[in-house]
């Protein structure tokens, strides 16, 4: 038994926010966000919540691969900002969509987590235990980025995207390649979180996202070929035989620099950065969303999808389309 990837969908805050809008904010500029990162546009909520986004993803996605939410077996959000600490964002997303048959739960690994979803569900798919699963990537990062730091707050966008995954008998997913370093958790991280124990003293971290972007940077390019190449090498399939690498959306340098190390063309892979900005979780499915919405995925086209982030966490996941 295969998984396959049967339909996508995704949502996005209306509100947008170009780079001169930043730069009324902290000391930056267009010329150094485009050049740097790529980004020109982010989307930033207002009225949208996590749960809000990720809930109309998921009736996109569902209505694009013609399934109920009834029949939705597990239900897997992935977000490191979901608006409650308990229950799960899924939980609320269970509810609002009715999938009320479905196991619900969030994963929290970062930009990296959707791809950690897919492995949960290719693997739940796989073994028979449920035939049916819901991936959602859904952020909304600006509750958590400090908006005085002009090296992390011109980076990120909210927005969610959805996937529902299915059993099937032609191929789906080929293979994956996954993987995390918690040696490295202090390099991208949000430590701050109310604390009311009295017995503990008062103050704490900060609560909002600190990074070091070089280290991020390098540890990117060199481990997105590493992975997207132990996936390929796992299917037989070589880097020529794919159509598209999906890659987390963070950097248009990082992602020309994990190409030229994969010794493809930059055309091979797709970008959205210039209007999202990086969406963490949400990256990975609101790109693939769109390609499949623009009639750019064909059946039979193979795909690589690879991410990093905090964590340190990373993947690769191989596709038939
Ligand atoms: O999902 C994973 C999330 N994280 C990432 O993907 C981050 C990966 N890292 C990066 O994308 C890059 O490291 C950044 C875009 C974050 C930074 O680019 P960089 O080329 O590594 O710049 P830098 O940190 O070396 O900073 C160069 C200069 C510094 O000024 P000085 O010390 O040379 O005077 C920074 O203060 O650029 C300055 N700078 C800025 N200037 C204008 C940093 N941010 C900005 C800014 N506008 N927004």
């Amino acid at each position: 038994m295969n998984t396959k990837i049967i339909g996508t969908g995704y949502d996005l805050p209306a509100f947008t926010a170009d780079n001169d809008y930043l730069a009324t904010l902290v000391d930056t500029s267009d010329e150094w966000i485009v050049e740097r990162t790529g980004i020109r546009v982010r989307h930033l909520a207002k009225e949208e919540t996590t749960t809000s986004m990720a809930v109309q993803a998921a009736r996109r996605a569902l209505e694009h691969a013609g399934v109920s939410a009834e029949d939705i077996g597990l239900l897997i959000v992935a977000t490191i900002t979901g608006d409650t600490e308990t229950p799960s964002t899924a939980c609320r997303v269970q509810a609002e969509i009715g999938a009320h048959k479905a196991v619900a739960f969030d994963i929290n690994a970062a930009c990296s987590g959707f791809l950690y979803g897919v492995h949960v569900a290719d693997a739940f798919i796989r073994s028979g235990i449920y035939r049916n699963a819901l991936v959602i990537g859904a952020e909304t990062l600006s509750k958590i980025i400090d908006w005085t730091d002009r090296s992390t707050c011109v980076l990120f966008g909210d927005g969610a995207g959805a996937a529902v995954l299915c059993a099937a008998e032609e191929p789906g997913i080929l293979s994956q390649s996954i993987g995390s370093n918690g040696d490295k958790w202090e390099v991208l991280a949000c430590q701050g979180r109310p604390n009311e124990n009295p017995l503990c003293e008062k103050g704490g971290k900060p609560g909002y996202l600190t990074m070091d972007g070089q280290e991020v940077f390098k540890f990117a390019v060199k481990t997105v070929p590493v992975c997207v190449e132990e996936a390929l090498e796992d299917a037989g399939v070589t880097a020529d035989d794919v159509k598209y690498f999906l890659l987390h959306q963070a950097n248009k340098r990082i992602i020309q620099a994990v190409a030229k190390r994969l010794g493809q063309p930059e055309e091979k892979f797709p970008m959205n950065l210039d209007q999202c900005g990086n969406t963490s979780a949400a990256s990975l499915p609101i790109l693939l969303a769109q390609m499949d919405e623009q009639g750019l995925l064909q059946k039979g086209d193979k795909l690589i999808l690879s991410g990093f982030g905090a964590g340190l966490t990373w993947g690769a996941c191989l596709l038939e389309w």
